[in-house]
């Protein structure tokens, strides 16, 4: 089965389950959850940790697809909130009304929060063989989304008076690629650190085209709104260094991500895949200057 056809069934099959499926339980909100994750988005976090469990041998794929799905939970969750009018008051993501405008803001709230919630729900209903790499996995996601360094510390950077560009990235959109990666070997029953650097490398490079695009491109290209980060004053790629130079940072980051891939069974995969990001990464002809 192909990856996003295996990633589609898990994250169903995760909603539907939280959902309830009966009347006792909320309407409004079930449909939010729906809503906040179809269609989905890119799924390059799943992808990349199934990518990484395949490259590992992937013995436990039935794991490997709920440490994707809790990944892409907890990132469907974070979108949720980061377009809430606390933090960045969007009105568009993926091409449709952000979830506070399409239902309510505090059932954007519960929806965040239930999605979470979902996300360790999935690590924690494996089959008794897999109870010891669960509790890996659910110890990394953990620690890849709260504080002191995961996506809540990236967002709380926003209400810092002094920023450093590279630890507000490094939380906020590298440590749930540090995440896949890692999730990816341990559902697969290998040891995490070895592809630590592959996830950050990834990940940084992805912030720096996320920023990259919301500079150059416009809404309909986006699917969300363009040119945030200026209008928030938040700390990105290219005030930092210019398009040029965040370009330039972004090839120079990908370029040591393939040779950051450890030794493993299905290495020259994996190394076409990040070309195929990096390719993808890279930003075109501007539509909007
Ligand atoms: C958007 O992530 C948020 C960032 C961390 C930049 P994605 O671009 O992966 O969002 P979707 O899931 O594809 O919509
Ligand atoms: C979102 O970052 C990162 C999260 C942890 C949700 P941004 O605010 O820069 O991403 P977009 O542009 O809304 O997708
Ligand atoms: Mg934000
Ligand atoms: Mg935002």
């Amino acid at each position: 089965m192909d990856l996003s056809k295996r990633i589609d069934r898990a994250m169903m099959c995760a909603i539907t389950q939280a959902q309830g499926g009966d009347a006792a339980a909320p309407g409004r909100l079930a449909a939010a959850l729906n809503y906040a994750v179809t269609p989905g988005g890119a799924r390059i976090r799943p992808t990349i940790c199934l990518s990484v469990a395949l490259a590992c041998g992937d013995d436990r794929p039935a794991l490997s697809d709920r440490a994707a799905t809790a990944l892409e939970l907890i990132h469907c969750a974070s979108l949720v909130h980061d377009d809430l009018p606390a933090f960045d008051n969007a009105d568009f993501r993926r091409g449709k009304p952000t979830v506070h405008l399409a239902f309510s803001e505090p059932l954007a709230v519960l929806t965040g929060d239930s999605l979470i919630i979902a996300a360790f729900d999935v690590l924690a209903q494996v089959e008794d063989v897999d109870a010891l790499r669960a509790l890996r996995l659910t110890r990394l996601l953990a620690r890849h989304t709260g504080m002191p360094h995961g996506i809540c510390a990236g967002q709380g950077w926003e209400s810092e008076s002094t920023v450093d560009l590279g630890a507000y990235h490094r939380s906020k959109t590298a440590a749930l690629f540090v995440a896949a990666t890692q999730m990816g070997a341990v559902a697969a029953g290998h040891e995490p650190d070895p592809w630590t650097e592959l996830g950050a490398r990834i990940g940084e490079a992805f912030q720096v085209a996320d920023d990259l695009r919301d500079a150059l491109y416009d809404e309909t290209a986006l699917g969300k709104p363009a040119g945030q980060d200026a209008i928030h004053q938040r700390p990105s790629a290219v005030e930092e260094y210019g398009v040029q130079g965040a370009i330039k940072r972004l090839q120079d980051i990908l370029g040591g991500a393939i040779a950051s891939i450890p030794s493993c069974p299905g290495e020259a995969q994996l190394a076409q895949l990040v070309r195929l990001y990096a390719e993808r990464m890279t930003p075109v002809a501007p539509v909007r200057v």
